[in-house]
């Protein structure tokens, strides 16, 4: 559709949460107007909603290289070795600037950090705040910060719809859905010199998700559709410990955070037998993609459709004063971890690949860079270890700053776009879930995966018979979905989050490379 409404910003930051507010707060040091645009209002992404904390070599004899060291383990054999370098070497330095921007993480008795320990983690390098509720934190820190900062201008309930190219097909400027804001209602036009995506991930590709509704992959299809490389699709981690809230429950699922393990919970079967126990040295603080498979392989054996997480001799004060949110939301769905276990599933938890980008966070795209969620900088590899998300957007965000205002592009007068809109229909959300979730979820096959794309194609061809948010984002999420199926069907082994039945050795010799989709290249 032809657009309704136009205006002008040097840079627009697409999302709201700790990668594209850093990303704003500190452009607009450097340059004239910022942007910022969220699908929903500023809160609603998965920053605030992260439980676990802030990985960073922050302890008392820990070191960058030791954390380095556990970022690449879990990443099992496919991060980027500069990238991990980056995010590691910085980001001490990086939650240091949080804390001074008024983040309150949680200190002992002395007043020193309080670190605590997760799944792949051979130290306490885990800054949290508010026991359980980190990301809130953040968030709440950041919105007062860009609120403080009268000149970024936000727009909330806005879909980023589509880049504007210039005639050599660079960022020219980026078309809105927005939903009742005023005088800006429906689409319009920003014309800006460059856009920075950290829109977030996908987890609403599946039926149950730890991401809340906003995250439909709308970034990562954005890119594509502009000619930007998505890399890495195929591994989709899937947290281990999520509140299995019985068979019917979709979409945003109450996450346990494996800090809970961290202080001392451990997973059990129907017999109460300790899951973890001789299949990894790390028993219940193995990494996430180890401990999500033994849970799988469990529930497969018994015929049950949970485990249980153990965490009753914590103790109830422990629990109000460390846990206080997932207790609370424990017991509001019936169960009190203080006296009961709670049954626990795995559940699509982080996108591990996305965006490709450099380590300044520019993508292929002249003017676009990605950071966060959206992003694959090369720092998780196959499998993201626990708490490096918060530090990526934080750490990558800022290195965007550094390089962006130098490289703003001149005004472009946007070519038009030919390209038929092609949207599916909203309707189609459910069943396309359903096939993602049994045939490209924890476990999967070279059958499973060509039924779950035959499914996909068919969906593909549902019209949508309105233009509206459930359009674009049902589209998004068919698009992402193809591109992560075709992707996992290509990768013939077992490496991290990417479990496949049929293949279950990892094949250095033969898959140690990365799996790169772009449009006039599906895969290669
Ligand atoms: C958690 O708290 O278990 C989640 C942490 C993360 O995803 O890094």
């Amino acid at each position: 559709p032809e657009p309704g409404w136009s205006t002008r910003a040097d840079v627009v930051v697409i999302g709201s949460g700790i990668a594209g507010l850093t990303a704003a707060l500190r452009l607009r040091e450097h340059v004239e107007k910022v942007l910022v645009v969220t699908k929903d209002v500023l809160a609603a992404g998965s920053t605030q909603w992260a439980q676990g904390g802030i990985a960073a070599a922050l302890g008392e004899g820990d070191t960058p290289e030791q954390h380095e060291v556990d970022t690449l383990v879990a990443g099992a054999g496919a991060c980027d070795l500069e990238a991990v370098r980056v995010l590691v070497g910085e980001g001490p330095e990086a939650v240091h600037e949080l804390i001074a921007l008024g983040t309150r993480f949680d200190v002992d008795a002395t007043g020193l950090l309080s670190l605590t320990r997760e799944g792949g983690h051979l130290r306490d390098r885990i800054a949290h705040a508010g026991g359980d509720a980190t990301g809130a934190e953040i968030q709440r820190a950041l919105i007062a910060a860009v609120e403080a900062a009268t000149d970024i201008e936000v727009v909330q309930h806005a879909l980023a719809v589509d880049l504007l190219l210039g005639p050599d097909r660079g960022v020219a400027g980026v078309t809105l859905h927005v939903m009742g804001e005023g005088e800006r209602d429906g689409i319009g036009a920003v014309h800006c010199r460059a856009v920075v995506l950290a829109s977030g991930g996908l987890g609403q590709v599946f039926s149950q998700t730890t991401n809340p509704a906003v995250s439909t992959g709308d970034g990562m299809a954005l890119a594509l559709r502009a000619g930007a490389t998505l890399r890495d699709l195929e591994f989709v981690q899937f947290h281990p410990t999520v509140m299995y809230l019985g068979p019917d429950s979709r979409g945003q699922q109450p996450l346990i955070s494996e800090a809970v393990r961290g202080e001392g919970a451990f997973l059990v079967d129907a017999d109460g037998d300790r899951l973890m126990t001789g299949v990894h040295e790390l028993g219940d603080l193995a990494p996430r993609d180890v401990v999500a498979k033994a849970i799988t392989r469990r529930m497969h054996e018994t015929g049950r459709p949970h485990m249980w997480l153990d965490a009753r001799h914590l103790g109830a004060d422990f629990w109000e004063r460390r846990f206080p949110t997932i207790l609370a939301t424990a017991r509001r769905h019936g169960v009190d971890p203080v006296t009961e276990p709670i049954p626990v599933a795995p559940a699509c938890h982080y996108a591990s690949g996305g965006v490709r980008t450099d380590l300044w966070g520019r993508t292929d795209v002249a003017g676009l860079y990605a950071t966060g969620e959206v992003a694959c900088s090369g720092v998780h590899g196959a499998n993201r270890l626990a708490s490096n998300s918060l530090l990526e957007g934080l750490v990558f965000s800022r290195r965007i700053a550094t390089v962006l205002p130098a490289e703003l592009r001149p005004w472009a007068e946007p070519a038009p776009d030919t390209r038929p809109v092609g949207l599916v229909d909203g309707s189609v959300r459910q069943e396309l879930q359903e096939v993602m979730t049994e045939r490209v979820g924890v476990l999967r096959s070279a059958a499973g995966l060509a039924e779950a794309a035959g499914v996909l194609d068919e969906l593909a061809g549902t019209p949508a018979a309105t233009v509206d948010l459930g359009a674009w984002e049902t589209t998004n999420l068919l698009t992402i979905a193809a591109a992560l199926t075709d992707a996992a069907a290509l990768r013939e082994e077992t490496r991290g989050s990417h479990w496949r039945e049929d293949h279950p050795d990892r094949d250095d010799a033969r898959w140690a490379g990365h799996f790169d989709t772009r449009l006039d290249l599906r895969s290669a």
